[in-house]
């Protein structure tokens, strides 16, 4: 049987970790600070093995209520979808849980639920979030407010896959970048039943309440103490749970600055990055890499184009410990240019906001880590 924590994890946690340690004395001017204290940690590998060319979304297997399910590990959104029927009640959540919904307004997808601070077995790591219990998607091209659509609209004229029913694919992500959305809504309509979504990335519009991996409570029984630092390090295997010296080997990393307006004092900013196209200017923006899509979003001071030679370094242009280079690719010539090069994205579309989002391509070159306590991103360059 499901348990639903009576007190918001994340507040309990808020107040630990984010002391300054003491950084890591080399010669990297980027060094990584001095985890020793910190032991608590688990290594999860990915269900889906053989992916290791992140030609796909990694997914981890979880369990809620006692129910395995598929969940996609997404670093583009935060939060997760879990329908109802894996053993949630009407009656249990309309008295225990808030009435909540998620609307997407590109596509027009509304899903119907409550807001449920929920555990979840995320392989022997039990995390607590709050989630969405999902009672019903419905295609609410009308909907105004109140949670629930008034005027469903049965003959579909939503954008996307709205003429699929109800699907197992949750979706847990905002509109933060509206191209962004409808390239991911696509196939999250069309996943396949005993999955989940679950959003664990930083900055992506929900607040750390929301993101399993930042409300951690125990690793295969042991609660969470004083060795254990909040974060996550990935590479093609799989993912840290907690962040630790051993972990962090190797990485080079950067002070993350809290969001405008943060919920809490854990709710960081996305990482600095500078972008260049076709040798011009730097333009200084942000990062993200995308475990949700295998394309990337680009804004540099040019307007996007075919052929677009593309240079990204984090956090900046003179002392990178990150850099990466694509081509400009259009969508209608997805995966068909810059092959040989295994960062490069299927294709670049035009990001909202200065800066990238390079897609899962990314992690072909890269390691990455992020400690949701002190806030620090860091990156391991691999070595193939
Ligand atoms: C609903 O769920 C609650 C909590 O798990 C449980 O105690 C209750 O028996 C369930 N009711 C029904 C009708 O299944
Ligand atoms: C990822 O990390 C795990 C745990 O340290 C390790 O066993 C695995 O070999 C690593 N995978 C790669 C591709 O480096
Ligand atoms: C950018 O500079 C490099 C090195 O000087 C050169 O090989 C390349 O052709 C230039 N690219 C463009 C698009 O100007």
């Amino acid at each position: 049987m499901h348990r639903i924590a009576t007190i918001i994890t994340a507040t309990l946690l808020a107040g630990r970790g984010v002391d300054a340690l003491p950084l890591t004395p080399t010669g990297n001017p980027y060094p990584v600070p001095a985890y020793c204290p910190f032991t608590q940690s688990k290594f999860l590998p990915f269900y889906n093995t053989g992916n290791q060319n992140w030609n796909d979304a990694p997914s981890l297997s979880i369990t809620v209520n006692g129910r395995p399910l598929i969940a996609t590990m997404d670093t583009g959104s935060t939060g997760i979808v879990i329908d109802a029927k894996y053993g949630f009640n009407t009656t249990y959540l309309q008295k225990n849980c808030e009435i909540g919904h998620v609307f997407y307004t590109s596509s027009h997808w509304l899903q119907e639920g409550y807001w449920c601070t929920t555990d979840v077995d995320v392989g022997g790591v039990v995390t607590s979030a709050l989630a969405l219990i999902r009672t019903n998607e419905v295609c609410c091209p009308k909907f105004a407010d109140g949670h629930r659509c008034q005027t469903p609209e049965k003959a579909c004229v939503c954008k996307g896959t709205c003429t699929s029913t109800v699907s197992e694919g949750a979706l847990t992500r905002r509109v933060l970048e509206e191209d962004e959305e409808v390239s991911k809504i696509e196939p999250r309509q069309t996943t396949t039943v005993g999955k989940a979504y679950m959003g664990i990335g930083f900055a992506r519009g929900n607040p750390p309440s929301h993101n399993l991996f930042m409300n951690i409570k125990s690793i295969d029984g042991v609660p969470v103490g004083s060795k254990f630092r909040t974060g996550y390090v990935i590479n093609s295997t799989g993912v840290w749970l907690g962040i630790t010296k051993a972990n962090t080997a190797g990485f080079s990393a950067v002070k993350l600055n809290l969001r405008e307006g943060n919920a809490d004092n854990r709710d960081w900013a996305e990482p600095p990055c500078d972008v260049q196209i076709n040798n011009g200017t730097w333009v200084t923006g942000t990062f993200l890499a995308d475990t949700g899509i295998p394309n990337a979003y680009v804004k540099g001071d040019v307007a996007n184009k075919e052929g677009n030679e593309i240079t990204i370094r984090i956090p900046d242009p003179s002392t990178p410990f990150g850099e990466v280079k694509f081509i400009s690719v259009p969508k209608a010539k997805a995966g068909t240019i810059g092959t040989e090069n295994h960062m490069q994205p299927t294709w670049v579309g035009t990001r909202s906001i200065p800066g990238v989002n390079t897609g899962r391509k990314f992690y072909n070159g890269y390691d990455l880590y992020f400690d949701g306590d002190g806030g620090y991103f860091g990156l391991r360059k691999k070595s193939n």
